[in-house]
Formats: C-alpha cells, sequence, structure tokens
C-alpha cells in the first residue's frame, strides 16, 4: 500500500499560477498600456474604456476595439506563451491574466481565466448573459443580440465589475508556486491577488522594469522580459520542483 501511495503522491501535479499582463504579449507585439508609446499614450482611458464612453460616442469604442481585435489576426503567441503552455506537462498550471488576448489559448494552455474579458468575445448590451464568440470581426452599430439589443465588446471597462475576480482569488491562494510575468500592477482588484497567494510558496515577477512588491513577500525577481524570464523560470522549475 506505502508502493502506491508514494508513487500516487508523486503524480499530483502542483498547482502553478501566473499572473499576466500586457508585457506577456509585448514580444507578439501587442503593445501594453503604461509604457511609452504605449496605448495610453494614444487614447485616453475615458474615451474608449468606460461605460460613459461607449455611451457617448458608441462608434469611437467599437472601433478601438475592432482595431486591437483585427491585430490578433497579425500576431502569434511568443515562446513564453509556449513555455507557459509547455509547462503543463509538469505542473497544474493555472493562468489568470489581464490580457483581453487569446494568445495564451493559442499557444496551447488549457486553463486561462481572462479577468478583465476577451476581444474575440461580445455581449448583449441588454442581456449580459448572451454571450458571443466572433473571432476577429468587427462589431458597429445596430449589430444586435438575438433579443435585438446593441452589441458591446466583452471587455471589463474601468468601473465595471470584475466578476472573474472570486474565482482568481479562490486560484491565487491554492498556488503552490506563483508567478507574475509582465504587469505593471497598478489595476486593481487584479494587482491585489499576489495578497492572496500563501506566504510560504515561491514567488517570481517577470518584468524587465522593477515592479514594487510590497515588502516581506519574499518574491524572486527576474528583470528580464517575458520570453528570457520564462526560459530561466523553466529551467529553476525543472531543477527544484
Ligand atoms: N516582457 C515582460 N514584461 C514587459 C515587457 C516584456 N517584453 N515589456 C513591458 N513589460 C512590462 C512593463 O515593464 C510593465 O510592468 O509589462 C508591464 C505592462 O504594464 P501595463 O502597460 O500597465 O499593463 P498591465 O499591467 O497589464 O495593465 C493592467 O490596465 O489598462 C488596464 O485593462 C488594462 O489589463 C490592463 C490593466
Amino acid at each position: 500500500m506505502k508502493k502506491f501511495l508514494n508513487i500516487k503522491a508523486a503524480m499530483i501535479k502542483k498547482n502553478l499560477v501566473i499572473l499576466t499582463g500586457a508585457g506577456m504579449s509585448a514580444e507578439s507585439g501587442i503593445s501594453t498600456f503604461r509604457d511609452s508609446g504605449g496605448l495610453w499614450d494614444k487614447y485616453r482611458i475615458e474615451d474608449v474604456a468606460t461605460p460613459e464612453a461607449f455611451q457617448a460616442n458608441p462608434k469611437l469604442v467599437l472601433d478601438f476595439y475592432n482595431a486591437r481585435r483585427k491585430q490578433l489576426d497579425d500576431v502569434e503567441p511568443n515562446r513564453g506563451h509556449l513555455i507557459l503552455a509547455q509547462l503543463q506537462k509538469l505542473f497544474n498550471v493555472q493562468i489568470i491574466t489581464q490580457n483581453v488576448d487569446n494568445l495564451h489559448e493559442r499557444a496551447g494552455s488549457k486553463s486561462v481565466l481572462h479577468l478583465h474579458g476577451e476581444l474575440t468575445k461580445v455581449r448583449s448590451t441588454r442581456f449580459p448573459d448572451l454571450i458571443y464568440e466572433i473571432g476577429t470581426k468587427g462589431i458597429y452599430i445596430g449589430d444586435v443580440c438575438e433579443k435585438g439589443a446593441q452589441l458591446r465588446p466583452h471587455i471589463v471597462w474601468f468601473g465595471e465589475a470584475v466578476p472573474a475576480i472570486d474565482k482568481a482569488v479562490e486560484i491565487s491562494s491554492k498556488a503552490d508556486v506563483f508567478v507574475v510575468i509582465g504587469t505593471s500592477l497598478n489595476v486593481y482588484p487584479a494587482a491585489g491577488l499576489i495578497m492572496y497567494a500563501r506566504p510560504e510558496v515561491p514567488k517570481y515577477i517577470i518584468d524587465p522594469s522593477s515592479i514594487e512588491i510590497p515588502s516581506g513577500m519574499n518574491f524572486t525577481v527576474i528583470q528580464k522580459k517575458a520570453v528570457e524570464g520564462c526560459k530561466e523560470l523553466e529551467e529553476w522549475l525543472k531543477k527544484n520542483l
């Protein structure tokens, strides 16, 4: 019996939880938000990423997301996305992403929780449970759901609730390893997830900039871009866990 239990224990994969932000997709050619030249240098958040903006100028908002959605046709997952997908062989990998692109899924990651919505989905403005997968097509004024209400991007705008946050907290609290990649940790509640990882679990942050982490949280800093950083992380994980 003892032998069987040991084998069984060895087969239970550890929970590798990875919180990603725009920097994860930067090497795929998708702009981040707050780096110089980022999206918020070109657009004002209040003009394109709030419910009030959509109310005031729906065409501008739809065009903004149509352009970002169309860009998905021209980009590919980078090596960092692919490494995270490969790690599913060794770990129960759960990705919590602030990104609205589909690069984690296209790289082969199976468990991806989108905190801020998904570019390839749209939903009814009046019946929010009516959500439609549209790939990289555009939506326009007059495009309506099956009940006749205008469609909108299935994106969490500033000021809107983050429905997936409770699930994200639960996942983070069960992490055996917690990794943060490519986020300035500027936006809550996503940024607050680092507080839910148990104190004793190994934590890593991969980012070319130096990101402010609350003191005493024992993060190992890999101050590199996502592709290089994920290679280093993969080596460490294979050696130590
Ligand atoms: N590899 C890894 N990280 C990178 C790279 C790269 N190649 N290039 C830039 N970064 C880092 C930057 O140093 C920064 O810390 O990615 C981070 C990007 O930060 P933001 O632009 O603020 O993006 P993010 O943290 O994802 O923003 C969070 O804000 O606007 C909202 O909803 C939007 O989900 C977004 C949220």
